[in-house]
This record gives C-alpha cells, structure tokens and sequence, in this order.
C-alpha cells in the first residue's frame, strides 16, 4: 500500500522545488501537490505577472515593476497568457530588480507557513525565500535536455521555431538565473537533487515522495 502524507493540520510544512528553467520542476510540484493534497504555488508565475503588468515600454522602470508587484492580484496567476515566451523574458528582466524580489517576499513566505503545508516551485525557495524549510528538492537536467524538452513543446504551438533559438535563450537565462546580485539559482546544501536528464517523470515523483514522506516523518 503505498504511504500516505501524514501531516498535523495546524502546523506548517514547506516544501520548496528550485530549479532551473525548463528542469520539468513546475509539473513535478503541481503533480506532488495534487498527490499530497496540498496548496501549490509556482512563484515564476508571480514575475510573469509582474512582467506583464509593466510592459515592454515600462520593462527598465523598477518603480513601476515594484508597485505592480506590490498589488498583485492573486486571480491575474491564472491568466494563460503568462505562460508565453514574451512573458518568460519580461519575467526574466523583473527578477533581477530587488525591490521587485522584495515586494514578492512575504507574499510567497505567507504561502510557505500555510498550516497542513505548502509546495512552492521556483529558483530560490529553498535557499532564500524559505532557507529554513524541513523539505528542499532540487531539480535540474542538462541544458541540452531542457531545450529539447522545451523545443517540442514550443514546436507543438508554432512548427517555425529553431532549435537552436531554444537553445541559447535557455543559456542566456540559466546565465541571468545564476549570475543575479539577489538571490541567484543555487543548490541549497541540504537539498535532494534530482537530475531529470535520463528520469522520467513516474521516477522523478516517486523519489520526491520518498524523500517528502521520510522528511516528514523526520520533523514531526
Ligand atoms: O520558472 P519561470 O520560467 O516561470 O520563471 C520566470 C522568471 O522568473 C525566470 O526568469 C526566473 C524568475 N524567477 C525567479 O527569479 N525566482 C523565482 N522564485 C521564480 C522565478
């Protein structure tokens, strides 16, 4: 019989998956959550929100990018459009301002000390946002991988885009992700890292919760 998630109702438990873009880690958090039964929130979504709430026009202004991020409407993480290339560009620009980082910090904190726990998915959940969190899951694959994952998803959208596009614009983020002043792409020491290049997804969910249930176990 497989273990089930035995958690106490009143008490946090944070669960945070960092990774890079493209790793598969968004799928492997809204599966996990969907499994645990608990909240799930990808926090790219939250600069993809704000990217879009600014603009191309506006993309250099940090005031306005940090205002948008201050009045976030939860409901506007629901918009399709935020998943769109564009989107991912303008996201990837916001996430280098500090006041923008700033803004988003207690809003995604709140989520993480939800009681009964939380599965947040992002670039440094474990490392800054919620350094302190009892399960911390790294998830990464080769950037070759990643841009195969990510060309035939974009492939199945539009049949003219290159692979070699795909490519070097998951470089040049991977090179923007690691290389921030604030809060860059790290692996948290104690995480569990799980590298997606030669596992499927049936296997990359079965050890995150392995790990998840004994963490649990563990803490309580
Ligand atoms: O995971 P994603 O592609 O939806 O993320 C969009 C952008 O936001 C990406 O450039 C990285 C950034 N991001 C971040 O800096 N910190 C997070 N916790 C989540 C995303």
């Amino acid at each position: 019989m497989t273990q089930r998630f035995d958690w106490p109702a009143d008490r946090p438990f944070t669960i945070a998956i960092d990774g890079p873009a493209s790793s598969g880690k968004s799928t492997i958090g809204a599966r996990l959550a969907a499994d645990l039964e608990l909240p799930f929130l990808d926090t790219g979504l939250l600069y993809r929100a704000v990217g879009k709430a600014v603009g191309e026009t506006r993309i250099e202004d940090a005031a306005a990018a940090a205002r948008a991020a201050r009045s976030l409407d939860p409901t506007a993480l629901d918009d399709p459009a935020l998943h769109n290339e564009t989107v991912g560009a303008l996201a990837s620009r916001v996430a280098v301002m500090p006041e923008v980082r700033q803004a988003l910090l207690a809003w995604q904190r709140d989520f993480a000390a939800r009681p009964g726990g939380a599965v947040l998915v992002g670039r440094d959940i474990g490392s800054h946002v919620c350094p302190a969190a009892p399960c911390k899951i790294f998830i990464t694959a080769t950037v070759e991988a990643r841009a195969a994952r990510r060309f035939e998803q974009l492939r199945a959208l539009d049949d003219g885009v290159i692979h070699s596009a795909v490519l070097a614009e998951l470089r040049r983020r991977d090179a923007r992700d690691a290389a921030r002043a604030i809060a860059p792409l790290v692996t948290p020491d104690d995480a569990l890292v799980l590298d997606t290049t030669s596992l499927d997804v049936a296997a990359t969910l079965e050890a995150a919760r392995g790990f998840i249930l004994e963490r649990a176990a563990r803490c309580r």
